[in-house]
């Protein structure tokens, strides 16, 4: 009893001791949580807001610029496994992101803080001309996921191709700045890229080839700039491709037949640019596309039938491209089709006679062609797309005397009536009676010239 009695004190004792241990080494623990931050990225972190933030003390009011609870609002910090809160992302300029001081250029340092993730500067670089300069140290490579660049009208100079050195970039945005030259292939070897966005610059130059590489791309927007030559065949790689902008460009040549291989394509622009035809046979494939947008280019082709195959489209817009011949009555069944555009063309032949059956249809321009016949939709469709429906100079439509009882001016005659009798637009209930009393006015004047013909001879 006696010797059990002491072995169960000693395990009390050795519980407790544990017990006291164990707390003593949480509190070690919580003791090591990071809360400070190497000295050497603290004075990167400084220096960098030195040129950048219209808060001249930012020195002073910010000591410990990490620390949870006194953390600025245009940075964010995490710990790192070394007991230290590293700078993971910086975002200045479009609130609620803190301002930038008037003559901000761009910061090179960041590159050299080992821990950024992102880095977001829009509408920062307004005054003092400034260029991208990429310098990595040499010991560390570059975690930067996010670099966005957006509305800063004094980056200026060309894309460096030392971007190939930001091996972990996902997304690259350097939309609306003012860079030149032209697009460096480096940058095909960010091989993690998900978005690509250089649009409203004045990039020149061609698409590289290389481009294809990128074959975890979902955005690529390379819009409103000044790239040449052909769209590259490459581009039919980028099998996760959701989204197309080559709009406002000097693109020359057709599209690549590749086109055809990126079916989870959703978007695709091809405005403005000297694209010629053929549309690809294969187009059909891309069965996830809602938006084909392709007007301006002198296409000069029959309009194809093979548009009437992308189910899923929403807006389809071809003007001002010469297209000829007839609207391919498969267009009908695009069920979904929200928006169709096809003005300024050289259509001919009738409006089919499904298209008074899209369901969707919201805004349908067909003005400026040389389209016929009757148009076959009755007035609750004309209400429904009120001023959205344009079918305006199209000197052979006309519309059936009874649709258009009501319907307000739309730019077509009315059927059986002449041009040289009628009204050159379509008649208003209220206008309707002043067409008898004409005709009575013109065969009382008729009548009138008989007699004095009578008189007189
Ligand atoms: C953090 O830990 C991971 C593995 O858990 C390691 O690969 C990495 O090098 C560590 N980083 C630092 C800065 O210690
Ligand atoms: C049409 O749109 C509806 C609603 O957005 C969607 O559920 C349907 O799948 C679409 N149809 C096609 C063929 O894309
Ligand atoms: C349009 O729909 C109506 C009924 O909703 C149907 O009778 C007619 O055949 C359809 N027209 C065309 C051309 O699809
Ligand atoms: C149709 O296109 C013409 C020519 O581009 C344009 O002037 C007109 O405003 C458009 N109409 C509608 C309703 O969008
Ligand atoms: C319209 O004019 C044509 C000849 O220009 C004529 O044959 C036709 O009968 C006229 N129709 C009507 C309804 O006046």
């Amino acid at each position: 009893m006696h010797c059990s009695f002491s072995l169960t004190l000693s395990l009390l004792l050795l519980l407790s001791l544990l017990t006291i241990s164990s707390t003593t080494q949480q509190h070690g623990k919580k003791n090591l949580q990071p809360n400070s931050m190497e000295p050497s990225e603290l004075e990167t972190l400084f220096k960098i807001m030195d040129s950048m933030s219209s808060d001249q003390t930012w020195r002073v009011s910010y000591p410990n610029p990490c620390k949870p609870g006194s953390s600025w609002m245009g940075i964010e910090c995490k710990a790192g496994n070394d007991s230290h809160l590293h700078v993971t992302r910086l975002d200045f300029g479009s609130p609620p992101s803190p301002s930038c001081k008037m003559n901000s250029i761009f910061p090179s340092l960041i590159f050299h803080l080992p821990y950024l993730q992102s880095a977001i500067f829009s509408q920062c670089f307004t005054h003092t001309k400034t260029t991208l300069t990429i310098s990595l140290d040499k010991f560390f490579s570059s975690k930067l996921q996010q670099l966005s660049l957006r509305s800063n009208p004094a980056l200026i100079g060309s894309i460096p191709p030392q971007i190939s050195t930001l091996k972990s970039l996902q997304t690259l945005t350097l939309s609306q700045n003012r860079l030149t030259g032209p697009i460096p292939k480096e940058i095909c070897g960010l091989t993690s890229l998900q978005h690509l966005d250089l649009s409203y610059n004045f990039l020149s130059g061609t698409i590289p080839n290389q481009l294809g590489s990128l074959k975890n791309l979902v955005v690529l927007d390379l819009s409103y700039n000044s790239l040449t030559k052909l769209i590259p065949g490459t581009i039919g790689q980028m099998g996760m491709l959701q989204k197309l902008d080559l709009s406002s460009n000097l693109l020359t040549g057709s599209l690549p037949n590749s086109i055809q291989k990126l079916n989870s394509l959703v978007f695709m622009a091809l405005s403005n640019n000297r694209l010629k035809g053929k549309i690809p046979k294969g187009l059909a494939k891309l069965q996830s596309l809602q938006y084909f947008i392709m007007d301006d280019n002198p296409m000069f082709i029959p309009l194809p039938a093979e548009f009437g195959a992308l189910h899923r489209l929403q807006e389809l817009r071809l003007a001002n491209s010469g297209y000829s011949g007839t609207i391919p009555p498969i267009f009908s069944q695009l069920q979904n089709l929200s928006t169709l555009s096809l003005q300024n063309n050289r259509l001919v032949g009738s409006i089919p006679v499904g298209f008074g059956n899209l369901s969707h249809i919201y805004h349908l321009n067909l003005s400026r062609n040389l389209l016929g016949g009757e148009v076959p939709f009755t007035s609750t469709f004309f209400q429904r797309l009120g001023k959205n429906l344009d079918l305006s100079g199209n000197q052979g439509l006309c519309l059936s005397p009874s649709e258009a009882y009501g319907v307000k001016k739309i730019g077509v005659n009315i059927c059986g009536i002449n041009k040289t009798t009628s009204l050159s637009k379509p008649l208003k209930h209220s206008e309707a009676p002043s067409l008898g009393i004409t005709k009575l006015f013109f065969l009382v004047n008729v009548f009138f010239i008989l007699f004095l013909q009578q008189i007189l001879f």
